[in-house]
């Protein structure tokens, strides 16, 4: 007899029972479809097939075709592993008979860049390797490089095609062919899988302008009265570009669901083609060679009227089934997380079966912040509540990617510490905007929300961090202090535990570039200000003495070659320790029995440690060492402490 999909869902043996005779069923036309890989994507399938039941079940139970779109999606699944190449296969192997946990070596080191900003193309991508590998890097993001609305993608994030690329930068094949290159030279390569929304130039939405209801139905074309149901509880995410969600479709009148661009069409999850068309488009990726693949704006691909659409329980759902695709067809595969969200909602997509990495946004945003109060407690407080994570897991801590600062802290934990969260994030964007009397940053406020204030902030490192006003003063001081700012959160991201991420161009502290508001197109949008080219003059000053290019690099590489000899940076526990002095952040860094007790001054004033514990400690930055219990840190120092 049938069961029913509650039935099911209620009782694991009867999911295992049913997905056995799911396996029967279909055994023979996915063996031709998966061809000589058969014998391992039956293996996989075997064991990943009842919770992928539960999770497609859960999703779309409720649809009258359900076990036939899940069939589909098992076909798929087939041929995409039979594409697979043979190196990747053998990655596969790898990762399955002894997980590796690449991302917590002390030598894991990611960087991010637009190809055509780094390095013009594929082609000149693959000639900056060496560049690469001398700063140590072997984890590439590059960033979207898709084909794309021209002139305006939001920087690629509107995607056309995902099998094809844009066209100057090279071919899809030659981007798979750099892929290959990079994971020969140690470089694992990270691509997008823009997944809530595609281009309203995608085939899928072309089709649906036509009025094709099947392609419709991959969309949102929603009556009005549909629209309002949803529309009073949803934020707006680019309010100065565009107010509310929802574009209207010049000829039916319907109102299509856009989250971020109007020509950016959210995908309809609730759909099960959408899930196996995307997981097609997600596999394909992967056989090109992606490692990772960063999971974009994860948080809004699930909708339910009267909610806020972010964050729903049945996102969730849709990335642990991709997650189930990936073990099945390209187990090497790892999911990244972009949730800027609330930092208990970023949690909660870091696990083994879904997202393996998640971007840390909230140490993010308060490393800045500290920098701009130079007090500590809602760094510590903050962390000490939400660092830790599963441990087959890791954070990626980054001080700045292509997008803007959101100030995404716990109002509670900041009014816990008598801080009112509106008034601060107020503060914080005058500050980092350079509007606030003493500040030192040079940041561009981002999307400044009519209604409610809201705003974020837009700049290169070096420019936050104060490079910029200081070489205009031509201050030697507030220089030096500039400098001794991007060391601290440089050290921060590459000790506290995690994948530390960079963002190329940074670690060369290359400041904003204001010539996006010159740009027609790019003039609202001026995350553009931290989105600079490097050309190969840029690159060269990594080995200068005297410019401040040459000396932000070289702070970074003697962090980056320590870190690398002390494994405890690198797999082990984070205690965040608490501190006395205000100003003062400590951390604690544990693994099997060695300890490295980091501490940061977050002040441009010398400030003490009075908790040293008894014994030898040897600052493995200068060599130093400290045997008093108080000890003296100058403006902005950092001390890895060994016993
Ligand atoms: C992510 C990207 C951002 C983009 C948005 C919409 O947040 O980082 O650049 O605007 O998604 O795709
Ligand atoms: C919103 C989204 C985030 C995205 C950003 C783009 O904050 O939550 O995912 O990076 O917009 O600016």
């Amino acid at each position: 007899m049938q069961k029913t999909t509650a039935q099911l869902l209620e009782n694991p043996q009867l999911l295992q029972f049913e997905s056995d005779k799911l396996l029967k069923r279909f055994s023979s036309s996915l063996k031709t479809l998966a061809k000589q890989s058969f014998p391992a994507f039956q293996l996989r399938l075997q064991q990943v097939l009842p919770k992928l039941l539960q999770l497609y079940l859960t999703l779309y139970g409720n649809q009258y075709d359900c076990y036939y779109q899940l069939e589909q999606l098992l076909k798929l699944l087939a041929k995409s592993s039979a594409q697979r190449p043979d190196y990747l296969k053998q990655q596969d192997l790898q990762q399955e008979q002894q997980p590796q946990h690449w991302h917590q070596s002390a030598q894991a080191l990611g960087a991010a860049c637009y190809v055509d900003l780094f390095a013009d193309n594929f082609e000149g991508l693959a000639n900056r390797i060496p560049y690469l590998q001398q700063t140590g890097i072997n984890y590439l993001h590059l960033m979207p490089l898709f084909k794309a609305p021209v002139p305006n993608s939001d920087g690629g994030y509107a995607v056309s095609d995902y099998r094809d690329t844009m066209p100057e930068l090279g071919s899809m094949p030659q981007l798979a062919a750099l892929m290959q290159q990079l994971h020969q030279q140690g470089i694992k390569p990270v691509l997008d899988f823009v997944f809530n929304h595609t281009s309203d130039e995608h085939r899928w939405a072309k089709l649906a302008k036509a009025g094709q209801q099947e392609y419709r139905d991959y969309y949102f074309f929603l009556t009005e009265q549909e629209r309002d149901q949803f529309a009073p509880c949803l934020r707006e995410i680019f309010p100065e570009i565009r107010r509310g969600c929802f574009t209207q479709d010049a000829d039916s009148k319907r109102w299509i669901w856009t989250t971020f661009n109007s020509f950016q069409w959210d995908l309809n999850y609730g759909n099960p083609q959408v899930f196996n068309a995307m997981a097609e488009e997600m596999l394909f990726l992967a056989n090109q060679g992606a490692a990772v693949l960063r999971l974009d704006a994860l948080a809004f691909v699930w909708k339910e009227a009267g909610t806020g659409c972010e964050n729903l329980q049945k996102a969730h759902t849709v990335i642990q089934a991709f997650n189930a695709v990936a073990r099945i067809a390209a187990p090497a595969l790892q999911f990244k997380s972009e949730a800027i969200v609330h930092p208990d909602e970023v949690v909660k997509y870091i696990a083994p079966g879904e997202c393996q990495l998640s971007y840390n946004p909230l140490l993010m945003a308060l490393l800045w912040n500290s920098l701009a109060t130079r007090k500590t407690r809602l760094l510590s407080e903050s962390l000490r509540r939400r660092f830790e994570i599963d441990p087959h897991c890791s954070w990626v801590n980054y001080i700045r990617c292509h997008d803007d600062i959101g100030w995404t802290f716990d109002d509670d934990v900041a009014r816990q510490l008598g801080i009112n969260p509106d008034h601060h994030r107020q503060f914080l964007n005058q500050f980092y905007t350079g509007q606030f009397p003493g500040s030192f940053a040079k940041g561009v406020p981002f999307q400044q929300n009519p209604i409610n204030g809201d705003c974020r902030v837009a700049g290169m490192l070096a420019s936050l961090a104060g490079v910029e006003q200081a070489q205009s003063e031509g201050h030697t001081l507030h220089l030096q202090h500039a400098l001794a700012r991007i060391n601290l959160l440089n050290s921060i991201i590459l000790s506290i535990g995690g994948l530390p991420l960079l963002y190329m161009g940074d670690e060369l502290g290359l400041l904003n570039d204001y010539s996006y508001q010159q740009d027609p197109v790019k003039k609202d949008d001026s995350r553009w200000v931290n989105r600079v080219k490097l050309d190969s003059q840029q690159l060269l000053e990594a080995q200068s003495k005297t410019s401040s290019s040459g000396r932000i690099y070289q702070q970074l590489q003697h962090l980056i070659t320590t870190r690398a000899s002390l494994p405890e940076t690198g797999a082990g526990s984070t205690r965040i320790l608490t501190c006395d002095n205000p100003h003062l952040f400590s951390y604690q860094r544990e693994l099997a029995g060695k300890t490295l007790l980091c501490l940061v001054n977050f002040s441009e004033q010398p400030q003490y440690y009075q908790q040293l514990p008894a014994g030898h400690w040897v600052d493995q930055l200068s060599g130093q060492s400290y045997q008093s219990r108080v000890i003296q840190l100058s403006p902005y120092q950092v001390l890895w402490l060994r016993h």
